[in-house]
């Protein structure tokens, strides 16, 4: 039996992540969400209450966990604040972005990452918007590309750190997905993201690489 956490897995593309995994035989995962419901009810899954943004709030959910040992963490929750044509820096967005994407998730991930096994899997879901070889690049949504930035050089440090111990990071690139952050007309469904979740944690990759549809892809 394979146990896990899935941040934001109370819609989009975390909750068709829970949904799959506690389909298959052999996963337990924990899901979590700001208020602490969530929609999918499988004897399988838990959802404990988790705003990235609060230290007490991650502090809170880590002492939920109890005694639990992890052998995945899907870093899967994150924001994107600015409007789709908005290019202009505002600090207190670009600070509230950070709280969530980075500082809270990296935050959390260090306060599990004495409990993974051995062969545990951390994945960070980034972005293409976060990648440094996106094409079509434009000067929109700075707070959320930075963030998402930084995120793939905390996969990248982190795999080295955890080399020795056998723990494999990697970031994933989801694709523009139907979401409430995607929006109804984007080409992927959430379920299309669940798959590559699911195959990621099942494959043996390599640690420390930047997935997008099964495929590794530039930084
Ligand atoms: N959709 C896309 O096109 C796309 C493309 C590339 C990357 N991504 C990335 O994929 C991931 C999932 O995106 P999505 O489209 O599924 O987003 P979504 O539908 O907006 O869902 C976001 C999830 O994150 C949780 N969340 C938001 N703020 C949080 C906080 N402060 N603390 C803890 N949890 C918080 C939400 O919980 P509540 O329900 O409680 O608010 C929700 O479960 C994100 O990291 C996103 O950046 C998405």
């Amino acid at each position: 039996m394979k146990h896990g956490v899935v941040t934001g897995s109370s819609r989009g593309i975390g909750l068709a992540t829970v949904e799959l995994l506690t389909k298959q035989s052999g996963f337990k995962v924990i899901g979590s969400s700001t208020s602490g419901n969530n929609p999918l009810d499988n004897s399988n899954f838990k959802c404990f209450k988790l705003n990235l943004a609060n230290s007490d709030s991650i502090t809170e959910f880590v002492e939920d966990l109890e005694d639990v040992k992890l052998d995945f963490i899907v870093n899967n929750a994150g924001i994107l604040l600015e409007k789709w044509d908005a290019s202009a820096i505002n600090m207190k967005e670009l600070k509230q972005t950070f709280d969530t994407n980075v500082f809270g998730t990296i935050e959390m991930t260090e306060m599990l990452i004495p409990r993974l096994n051995s062969k545990a899997h951390i994945i960070n879901i980034t972005s293409d918007w976060g990648s440094f070889s996106e094409q079509n690049f434009d000067a929109f949504q700075p707070h959320y590309k930075m963030s998402k930035a930084a995120l793939n050089m905390y996969t990248k440090l982190l795999s080295k750190r955890l080399e020795e111990k056998h723990i494999k990071v990697s970031s994933l690139d989801p694709g523009w997905t139907q979401t409430d952050m995607g929006g109804k007309v984007a080409p992927r469904l959430p379920k299309d993201v669940a798959a590559d979740i699911l195959n990621l944690l099942n494959d043996d990759v390599e640690s420390g690489q930047f997935w997008h549809q099964g495929n590794v892809r530039a930084w």
